[in-house]
């Protein structure tokens, strides 16, 4: 939540800051600021709203230099409003704050008893104030910035100015990303990789608890909150620049739907040899008796990421024996769990970064669990705190609803559970070669999906008048109603309902009437009559059904409203293929109903709150 920018060098910085921050506004968008050092002076340009009109401000009443700071806000702390955006000035300071200091009203208090008078409801204002304090008081910029992360309480990355020391730019981190790009006698600084990708792919990820003084001539300190030196550890980042652009396609969402074919080929790519049944996870060092010693998997995850952690539990519990639970990040750290020994807890997030995730890995680890991620974001936190890693190959995701990071994490998790079923003794290498081709085939049963966009379009203009959706599946398809609901929820607004089909009767069948549009996921697979007849009863109650089936099913054909059919496919596959029309289906209603695809209203890409 929020995205934060710096840069320091010999360039004019103000366009790579507002370049930078339209890289990250899918962290927030309520409102966005820059500060610059324009001749030993901070000026600060603020606006509410997205981006662009803080462009415009800085059109208008342009700034120049060659050291600032920018900031894209997801509010929190104090409604979204010229005044509580960022950068916050206090004297000689300017600061941009990501995160939310849990001290503030505290802290607020003592500073007004000092004197200071604060003009936002912001919680980042009292970074500003105690800073200034610090900094009238003698001490440099970096000292200020120790001393007060020795008084603050909470999740922050931040930086900071001084009109004292022009050129210089002060960070630190707890619990909230951020990551430096060590550019030719230059320093970009970010919350995230997209701004650093155009400028250089030297990156250098801070932990928790380190704090980097940035340059104008591109060098670093590193050091923790005490002031201890840290080793510099820059990686080589292998994303292209061209990640971050549509690549003539409208939108960002529909760009990464189209992109799943490729995302999943590279998430297969360096993991199988699909000949012989063979999986590598050259980082997943649990030894073959680790792996055998297990008695449970718990699977944590937030949001579609959970969807894809329910298809897991079917994946691992099918095919390597072991039971598996399930919970949401933000519901498993706070009820004082039951960690048994012998324990894998699997941790799945696109980011790396949700805190609920974080903070419920972080809980398993501490009663024992062993801990593993799957994870697209390289170095991302919960892939650096996790024991082992399945790093997913979908590249950057920048559409708020989450598409190919989707469908790639349900691959990694059927290349772990195909990996765990082998070591454990309850597949052969011949069964896992079986399992691979048919991942293999998904790619192609997808691209045949995303030729036929004009079909579902013609459908989403036939429904996007419905005020309410009901999507219903059973067994491995249940998680994708849900998906297809929150995809539909959160890009187009219309409310929607994912419900298990045979639970239907034991309520919300309530809700049927010509009115609701009732989409049904009846492949053909385990639970395919008893689904058809949770289609008929829908039917049956004046519901307009809609199913997503199997290609040649005449029967299905004749009981709904709409089919879409589908190839036939294995159980495990199926989830990966039959969710795309989905995805298909949320975009092109959203489009029609003319609402903003890739940055629907309230919401943020990485929630890095809880
Ligand atoms: O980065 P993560 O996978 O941990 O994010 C989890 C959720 O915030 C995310 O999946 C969210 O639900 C998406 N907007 C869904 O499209």
């Amino acid at each position: 939540m929020c995205g934060i920018v710096g840069y320091t060098g010999p360039k004019q910085c103000v366009q790579t800051l507002l370049s930078g921050l339209g890289k990250l506004e899918y962290r927030g968008y309520d409102s966005a600021g820059v500060a610059v050092l324009d001749g030993g002076r901070i000026a600060i340009r603020k606006s509410v709203g997205k981006i662009a009109r803080l462009r415009d401000l800085v059109a208008r009443e342009p700034v120049s230099g060659t050291c600032g700071v920018g900031h894209t806000r997801w509010a929190t702390h104090g409604r979204p409003s010229d005044t509580n955006a960022h950068p916050h000035q206090a004297g000689a300071v300017a600061v941009v704050h990501n995160g939310i200091v849990e001290n503030h009203r505290t802290l607020k208090k003592r500073l007004q008893d000092r004197g200071c008078r604060f003009i936002s409801e912001t919680d980042t204002e009292v970074i500003s104030h105690l800073l200034e304090g610090h900094v009238a008081s003698g001490l440099s910029l970096e000292e200020a910035v120790r001393s007060a992360v020795g008084e603050m309480k909470g999740s922050y990355a931040f930086l900071a100015v001084s009109e004292k020391e022009p050129g210089r730019i002060v960070g630190v981190r707890l619990n909230c990303p951020m990551v430096l790009g060590l550019g030719e006698g230059e320093v970009h600084l970010a919350s995230d990789l997209p701004p650093l990708l155009s400028h250089t792919r030297n990156a250098l990820f801070l932990e928790d608890g380190e704090m980097v003084v940035a340059e104008a001539d591109g060098s670093v300190r590193l050091t923790d909150f005490l002031g201890t030196p840290r080793e510099l550890r820059p990686r080589y980042i292998d994303w292209s620049p061209m990640m971050a652009e549509k690549g003539g396609y409208r939108h960002f969402m529909l760009k990464e739907i189209h992109e799943q074919p490729r995302a999943i080929l590279d998430t297969l790519a360096g993991t199988t040899i699909p000949e012989s049944g063979e999986l590598f996870f050259e980082t997943l060092p649990l030894a073959e008796s680790a792996i055998k010693g297990l008695r449970k998997v718990l699977l944590i995850a937030c949001g579609t990421s959970w969807h894809a952690a329910l298809v897991g539990k079917f994946m691992i519990e099918g095919l390597a024996r072991l039971p598996v639970e399930v919970d949401l990040g933000s519901e498993y750290r706070y009820r004082n769990p039951v960690v048994e020994t012998g324990t894998m807890c699997i941790a799945i997030s696109q980011s790396g970064e949700t805190a609920d995730t974080l903070a419920g890995l972080r809980e398993a680890r501490s009663k024992g669990a062993v801990t593993v991620s799957v994870c697209n974001v390289v170095s991302s936190t919960i892939a650096r705190e996790s024991d082992g890693v399945v790093y997913t190959r979908a590249g950057l995701e920048i559409g708020v609803a989450s598409t190919k990071a989707f469908t790639t994490q349900l691959v990694a998790l059927y290349l772990l559970a195909l990996h765990l079923a082998k070591k454990r003794g309850e597949l052969t290498s011949e069964a896992v070669a079986c399992h691979l081709l048919e991942i293999a085939d998904v790619v192609r049963r997808i691209e045949g999906i995303l030729s036929r966009g004009e079909e579902i379009e013609d459908l989403a203009r036939r429904f996007m008048d419905a005020r309410d959706f009901l999507f219903l599946g059973r067994g491995v398809s249940y998680p994708i109603a849900l998906e297809g609901a929150l995809k539909l929820k959160e890009i187009s607004y219309i409310h929607a309902e994912g419900y298990p089909a045979g639970e239907m009767k034991h309520g919300p069948i309530a809700l049927i009437d010509e009115w609701m549009p009732v989409l049904v996921l009846c492949s053909k697979g385990e639970s395919y009559e008893k689904t058809l007849s949770n289609l008929e009863e829908a039917r049956s109650r004046g519901g307009r059904v809609i199913a997503i089936g199997t290609e040649g099913d005449l029967e299905l054909a004749e009981k709904a409203e709409e089919v879409f059919s589908l190839p036939e496919c294995g159980q495990y596959a199926r989830p990966i293929v039959e969710v795309v029309p989905l995805q298909l289906l949320a975009y092109y209603m959203a489009v029609l109903k003319g609402t903003d695809v890739d940055q629907p209203r309230n919401l943020a890409k990485s929630v890095t709150v809880e």
